[in-house]
């Protein structure tokens, strides 16, 4: 059991694939992305990945895909890699043409890169039982942070900044004070008994795994609302959390240093990490008859 890669349809070992040096995704970040978890083979959330995918395509205005023959590959790939806890890194560029600004006329073929690699969860289900250190960094990202492109640069400076601080992840603050999200997770926090969230908009990734919650919470009975805070307001939460696809609900302990509530899990970040296994497990449970329905016999 070992990553695999899918380049165009092609399965080969991640260190054999190559990009040929006129790919957009690599002159220009021309690209975008989507991360799912795998467990027991098969992907978690997979039709709200496919429709973020979708989005990110159409606001790039990328020409026509074939998502059929995307989930065909991502399924080959993941049965030929024998993962059965893992991530699928799934990535679509422009394609290759020689370089200029504007898209290339008439449009190229894209190139997609499908990655699939064990997951070990083991060190962050411990951190999901103490809660995480999480330090603030100004959000320096460009104005269209919900189209899940590979632009992630401001992403991956204020991560690599908080990881030298021995944080966990970088909550970002916008140039008027407000906070948007974290780094490659989304933040939610509990004021008053209900879960708050930054309005969903170009600030903010539309997380996966933050629209789950949002479903978790109705049916737990908990509420959900969006909210915009400053940091002060942050600090003064009765809980904060870190969802994302790996992370799944991460409780905040501190943030700069300063306890979150009682710089432990609360309760309500608690109910939902139980929703969360809960909905997990009768996923699961489903088992069989929902792999056949997602594995075409013949694929290209
Ligand atoms: C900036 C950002 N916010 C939030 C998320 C969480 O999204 P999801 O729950 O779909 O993994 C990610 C995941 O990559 C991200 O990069």
């Amino acid at each position: 059991m070992a990553d695999l890669a899918c380049v165009n349809g092609e399965l080969m070992a991640p260190e054999q694939a190559t990009v040929p040096i006129y790919d957009r995704g690599f002159l220009f970040g021309d690209s975008v992305y989507e991360v799912c978890r795998i467990y027991d083979g098969r992907c978690w959330l997979e039709a709200d990945h496919l429709v973020r995918l979708k989005r990110s395509l159409k606001e790039l205005e990328f020409p026509p895909y074939d998502l059929d023959r995307l989930v065909a590959r991502i399924y080959r790939t993941i049965r030929a890699s024998y993962v059965k806890e893992g991530l699928v890194y799934v990535q679509v560029t422009r394609g290759v043409a020689p370089r200029t600004h504007a898209f290339p006329n008439p449009p190229v073929e894209p190139t997609e890169v499908i990655i699939v690699r064990p997951y070990d969860d083991a060190s962050s289900a411990a951190l999901r039982e103490t809660g995480v250190p999480v330090v603030t960094r100004p959000d320096i990202r460009w104005k269209r942070c919900d189209i899940k492109t590979t632009n992630l640069l401001g992403n991956v400076l204020a991560n690599e900044s908080a990881h030298r601080e021995g944080a966990y992840e970088a909550v970002l603050i916008d140039a008027d004070g407000k906070v948007t999200e974290a780094t490659h997770t989304s933040l939610l926090w509990v004021r008053d008994g209900r879960i708050e969230g930054t309005p969903e908009g170009p600030e903010i990734l539309i997380g996966m795994t933050r629209h789950l919650t949002q479903r978790l919470a109705k049916k737990v009975g908990i509420p959900f609302v969006e909210a915009q805070v400053t940091l002060p307001e942050l600090l003064a939460a009765d809980e904060a959390f870190l969802v994302g696809t790996s992370t799944e609900v991460m409780p905040v302990a501190t943030v700069d240093g300063k306890s979150i509530g009682a710089g432990k899990p609360g309760p309500i970040t608690r109910r939902l990490q139980q929703a969360y296994k809960d909905e997990l497990a009768a996923w699961l449970a489903e088992g069989a008859s929902y792999e056949s329905k997602k594995a075409p016999a013949s694929v290209s």
